[in-house]
């Protein structure tokens, strides 16, 4: 099964699930998870979503770099259209959305976590946004909700370096709200989804507004320009030397 969806009361809890690729993103993948959101965003008895991945290693591992490979400008452009799909279904949500990170979420895994309103980890979560060692810049949202919810400076400093952050750092810089055991992580998650999903559903959804009116000023064109340049990076060589890379499970070479 690609997306499992539970329900704890008027919580839904819906796992990706794709654990022999750790839950990458393929284009079956991307829609299974926009149709599992938008089938709990249709149903009247649920006022709170808890998303995460199946398994103990990860929450996503990104968008699926051996689909990505051989990808040209137009390919993968539309794939980036289908990735702002994706985050854009997490992030206007009808239901307020609580990712619950169990592991790795890099590049695309982590656009989906930092697209929901709250982020919980456990300690074994690793974010990151990879994609220029890939010979891409990140295509889903990162370059402009990143910065927003970590400040600028560190998100550079992610997205420019593609390193590593730790649950502990990810906890010091903003990035998740609470660290809870990886055992526990799903039940803290439903936990405060219920609290969300006592308040009243009206006040609720007007609060999420009004606070996107403090971030929203340029996201709708800044999101336009990021996925311009997303598919444009198809076009040259670094996107196929960074993905073969990955594949062959070698170091990139990238030329000036
Ligand atoms: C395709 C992936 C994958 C991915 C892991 N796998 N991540 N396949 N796309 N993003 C596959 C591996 O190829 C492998 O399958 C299996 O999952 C287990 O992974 P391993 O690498 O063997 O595990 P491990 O050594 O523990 O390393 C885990 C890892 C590493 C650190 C997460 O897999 C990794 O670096 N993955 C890539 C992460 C990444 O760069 N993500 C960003 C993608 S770009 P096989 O069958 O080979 O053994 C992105 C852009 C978003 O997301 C916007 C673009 C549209």
């Amino acid at each position: 099964m690609a997306v499992d969806i539970s329900t704890r009361d008027s919580v839904a809890v819906i796992t990706m699930s794709r654990p022999e690729a750790l839950n990458a993103f393929n284009v079956e993948q991307i829609q299974a998870v926009i149709d599992s959101v938008t089938q709990v965003n249709d149903r009247a008895d649920i006022r709170s979503i808890v998303l995460t991945g199946e398994g103990e290693r990860a929450f996503a591992a990104g968008a699926d770099i051996k689909y990505m490979v051989d990808l040209d400008g137009a390919g993968g452009a539309e794939f980036g259209r289908l990735g702002h799909a994706l985050t854009r279904a997490v992030a206007e949500s009808r239901q307020p959305v609580i990712a619950a990170v169990n592991g790795f979420a890099l590049g695309g895994g982590c656009e989906v976590a930092i697209a929901a309103d709250i982020r919980f980890a456990s300690p074994n979560a690793v974010f990151a946004q990879p994609e220029v060692g890939l010979g891409i810049p990140p295509g889903w949202g990162g370059t402009q909700r990143l910065p927003r919810l970590v400040g600028p400076g560190m998100a550079a400093e992610m997205i420019l370096s593609g390193r590593r952050v730790g649950a502990d750092e990810a906890l010091r810089i903003g990035l998740v709200n609470a660290i809870h055991p990886l055992e526990t992580l799903v039940e803290a998650s439903v936990e405060l989804a219920a609290q969300i999903a006592a308040n009243s559903p009206r006040a609720v959804a007007a609060a999420r507004d009004l606070m996107k009116l403090a971030f929203n000023g340029q996201t709708a064109s800044g999101l336009a320009t990021e996925a311009e340049l997303f598919g444009e990076a198809f076009n040259g060589p670094d996107q196929k030397e960074g993905m073969r890379a990955f594949v062959e499970k070698r170091k990139p070479i990238f030329e000036n």
